[in-house]
């Protein structure tokens, strides 16, 4: 009965798939301790400091939360050294995407992003009615050079994340700078940097922090996902040309973040014990799942994230089911069109070890 009402392009869209709550897993499993692999969060938890600052303003849910997020503006300000003009705030980074997506949405409007690459890009282009010109990653990298021959008088958008999701590969400065320097003046370019705390010192890639100022076609998103977990929470944010910043916040709902998110996020934002514990033990679990899966015989992609990507060379759903069996929930990443591949996110040091336990006996 709705389809005279609801459009083709709403009804195109394929849905995501829910994964199943961990206590229906025990239940269904017969499990009884379960570690989840799969959604690259952040193992420790949230800052304990960003808890308690909630747990002391739940008193207060009954008021609306502060549509500017003054404090949380400042203190994304004062960390990245960016004017609280230049900041929007969303709920969650993905949120971002879908200003950017409706900011420039209009009849016959394109948008560049890649595959495999984060799968919210195309869904709200689909949403908004535009069309998605969907680019392979080359080497398991962006191919900027295939992204501008795709350019056309239409384009409006380039979402490039980087480090991708889901090989954990990064573009360089020079081949970034060449790519901007050959693309049309008005076109947006948002580099996501979901990942962008997981790069170590040293290596050479782009960050929208060096380049928003210099290129106002340059906007870069950040999240509260995944190092500073509070995925639950949802909370993330933009920095970009302040113009631009003023028309993005025109798409917002006013009060699209929750007071919590904000107060959390003031909190999580300035705990650099909590930040430096989680990103050396990422570092040290990626370096222990390389050197484990590399006497196995499997290659982990290199990767700048808090996870990795591994050709399984066999179907990586039955490898998902049996370590689901054992406890352990890893991501099959048929999606993603690499039916062979599984991404493991980098677990406390206990877990990771009993996940490639779990990964010996049904490899
Ligand atoms: C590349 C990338 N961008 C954005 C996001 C979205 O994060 P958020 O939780 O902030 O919406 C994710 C989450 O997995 C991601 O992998």
């Amino acid at each position: 009965m709705f389809d005279n009402i609801v459009g083709d392009h709403i009804k195109k869209i394929i849905p995501y798939p829910p994964g199943k709550p961990i206590d229906e897993l025990y239940r269904e499993y017969g499990l009884t301790d379960i570690i989840k692999l799969a959604s690259n969060e952040n193992p420790f938890g949230p800052s304990p400091k960003a808890v308690d600052a909630i747990k002391n303003s739940l008193i207060n849910l009954h008021r609306y939360p502060d549509g500017s997020s003054f404090y949380l503006k400042e203190a994304i300000s004062t960390h990245l050294g960016v004017n609280r003009e230049e900041i929007v705030i969303g709920n969650g980074s993905n949120e971002l995407i879908e200003f950017a997506v409706k900011a420039v949405a209009c009849p016959g409007f394109e948008v560049i992003s890649s595959f495999p690459s984060f799968l919210m890009y195309s869904k709200f282009v689909q949403v908004s009615g535009g069309k998605n010109i969907v680019i392979r990653l080359k080497d398991f990298s962006h191919d900027l050079d295939e992204i501008l021959k795709n350019v056309t008088d239409k384009t409006k958008l380039i979402f490039l994340d980087n480090p991708n999701n889901p090989t954990g590969s990064v573009f360089s400065k020079a081949v970034f700078s060449d790519f901007m320097k050959k693309l049309p003046q008005n076109i947006l370019v948002v580099l996501d940097e979901a990942y962008m705390e997981f790069v170590k010192h040293g290596v050479d890639t782009v960050k929208g922090i060096e380049l928003f100022r210099h290129d106002p076609r340059i906007m870069f998103i950040r999240t509260f996902s995944k190092v500073y977990g509070l995925a639950g929470l949802r909370l993330g944010f933009g920095i970009m040309n302040e113009e631009l910043a003023n028309l993005l916040d025109r798409v917002r709902q006013p009060f699209n973040v929750n007071s919590l998110a904000q107060i959390a996020g003031v909190e999580a934002i300035k705990d650099t014990d909590h930040l430096n514990k989680t990103l050396q033990t990422t570092w040290e679990g990626i370096a222990y799942f390389e050197k484990e899966l590399g006497a196995m015989g499997y290659k982990a992609y290199p990767s700048n994230t808090n996870f990795i990507l591994i050709d399984i060379k066999r179907d990586a759903k039955t490898v998902y089911e049996a370590m689901l069996r054992k406890g352990v929930i890893i991501r099959a990443m048929g999606a993603y069109d690499l039916k062979n591949f599984i991404r493991i996110s980098i677990g406390l040091s206990q877990d990771n070890i009993r996940c490639m336990e779990g990964l010996r006996e049904v490899l």
